[in-house]
């Protein structure tokens, strides 16, 4: 089993003498002002779930966009502060954006058109010539940042996600010799999706200067071979999974993403969770319903109105679980700004409105709703809470959510509902199939859940646990740097 020593282990031996930077849009730790006082928020990213204890564990520094309010306030002269705040064990420098720069690299160019590019949730992607302009000159800041804090080290970047596709790129061009690996965490679509972006080009020439590449699941690691295999001049190897291009070389692979399973199990044992679970029961009147639960962060990709529109159908075919079932939807905003996200909102809003209104009864109502601000203390709670997970994305990477959840339950209880079209699906075995495009399907799914028995309960997740436990993030982070190690001594030392 791997282990947050384990991994310790092995970047200080092989890696002793490489500074070990990650270089994300997102930051792990978020300061905001309230009031006047300065809060620490951890962003609902599964990117930063999955890094932060890898970072934790090897030490080294994280570069990421300094997007809260509060975060100039608490950095040294050189943009850094040490993270985790309470215990700190690495550096976290932050990159400053202008508001124009913001819009165009991030809302623009990665959200309206990335994001649905490589999702099929059938929102339309928009390519505006200025965003585009905007993520280049963002990568190369990104870049220059990257640069300015290896110096004349030796260096292994590890880049995130498809908000810095372009960066491994200008760092080569300024640097051949650093080691950079990126990983995608969202899908690859195929070839024929891709084809659409004007500047598609660029984007694989860009993830190309990757000395590894990685995806979630194998089949997005072949989209990526078959997309620069159509569109660009270069030698794909099918038996290695290189791309030579250039004098270049890139290895595509697939590495599942997962959680520090140890960690959240141990944490969800602790007394004061136990005590969270009595305060929830107390504040929202759950006096012994069976509970279901979804945490998502409210994108259209997660497909919550198509949930919702399942659960209200379950009530309509089995209104015996009235006053039985309360489902609690916890929810986090990011990406305001863009008019998609802006309708989803409103969206969902007047779907909850809506199946309350239908079916409370005295002081019963069949969905709680939080919306922002959950701890991750109550958080913890819930999952425990819970009989049923929900995840249903209309198309995910990986999804953490599940993996976390799981990982959660210590006491082998719980139902996992959990979408054919996430990663997740692929490897917990465990969990029930429902598709969300098919309500009815999606509600018998509910109901199959709710009437599972114990026996049955447990051994589904006493199988996943094994999964999860086994494939965990420390897995995760050593099987990439162990592919690293393999193409970095066939370079010069
Ligand atoms: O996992 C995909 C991802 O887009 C990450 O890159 C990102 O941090 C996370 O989802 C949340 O999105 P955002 O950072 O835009 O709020």
């Amino acid at each position: 089993m791997k282990t947050r020593l384990s991994l310790q282990d092995l970047v200080k031996s092989k890696f002793e003498d490489h500074l070990f930077v990650v270089v994300s849009n997102r930051e792990p730790y978020v300061h905001e002002w309230a009031g006047d006082k300065i809060k620490c928020v951890i962003p609902a990213s599964g990117l930063v779930t999955a890094l932060d204890p890898v970072m934790i564990s090897c030490g080294g520094t994280w570069i990421a966009h300094g997007s809260g309010s509060a975060d100039r306030d608490v950095v040294d002269e050189h943009d850094i502060v040490q993270v985790p705040p309470e215990n700190p064990r690495y550096r976290l420098r932050r990159v400053w954006l202008t508001k124009e720069e913001e819009n165009g690299y991030y809302y623009g160019f990665s959200n309206e058109a990335i994001w649905p590019l490589c999702h099929v949730a059938y929102t339309r992607p928009s390519f505006n010539q200025t965003d585009w302009e905007a993520y280049r000159q963002v990568n190369r800041k990104f870049a220059e940042v990257t640069a300015q804090e290896i110096g004349d080290r030796k260096a292994l970047v590890f880049v995130q996600d498809y908000q810095l596709a372009l960066l491994p790129r200008y760092m080569k061009e300024r640097n051949p010799d650093v080691i950079v690996a990126q990983f995608w965490h969202i899908p690859w679509p195929n070839p024929e999706v891709m084809r659409i972006c004007p500047w598609q080009e660029e984007i694989l020439q860009g993830l190309l200067s990757n000395d590894l590449l990685g995806f979630q699941i194998r089949y997005y690691s072949d989209n990526f071979l078959h997309t620069v295999n159509a569109c660009l001049e270069c030698m794909v190897d099918w038996e290695t999974n290189e791309v030579h291009r250039q004098g270049m070389k890139t290895t595509v692979q697939a590495f599942p993403i997962s959680v520090d399973f140890e960690n959240i199990s141990s944490e969800s044992r602790q007394a004061r969770v136990t005590h969270e679970m009595e305060r929830v029961r107390r504040q929202f009147g759950l006096t012994g319903e069976i509970v279901g639960l979804s945490i998502d962060r409210i994108d259209y990709t997660k497909g919550m109105p198509d949930r919702l529109r399942s659960i209200e159908r379950f009530f309509e075919k089995y209104p015996e679980y009235l006053r039985r079932v309360v489902f609690v939807q916890v929810a986090a905003s990011s990406r305001i700004h863009i008019g998609s996200y802006r309708r989803l909102h409103a969206e969902v809003d007047n779907l909850i409105e809506k199946i309350n209104w239908r079916y409370s009864s005295g002081n019963w109502k069949p969905l709680v709703y939080l919306r922002e601000n959950t701890s991750q203390l109550t958080i913890a709670a819930l999952r425990r809470m819970a009989r049923l997970c929900m995840v249903s994305s209309l198309h995910d990477g990986m999804n953490l959510v599940a993996k976390e959840f799981v990982a959660s339950r210590f006491d082998e209880d719980g139902v996992l509902i959990i979408s054919p079209f996430t990663g997740a699906a692929r490897e917990l075995t465990g969990a029930l199939i429902a598709n969300p495009y098919a309500t009815d399907q999606m509600a018998e799914t509910i109901r199959e859940a709710i009437e599972m028995n114990i026996k049955e309960r447990r051994t589904r997740m006493r199988r996943m646990r094994a999964e999860v436990e086994e494939n965990n993030i420390y897995k995760w982070a050593e099987d990439i740097t162990s592919t690293i190690l393999k193409l970095d001594s066939g370079r010069s030392p």
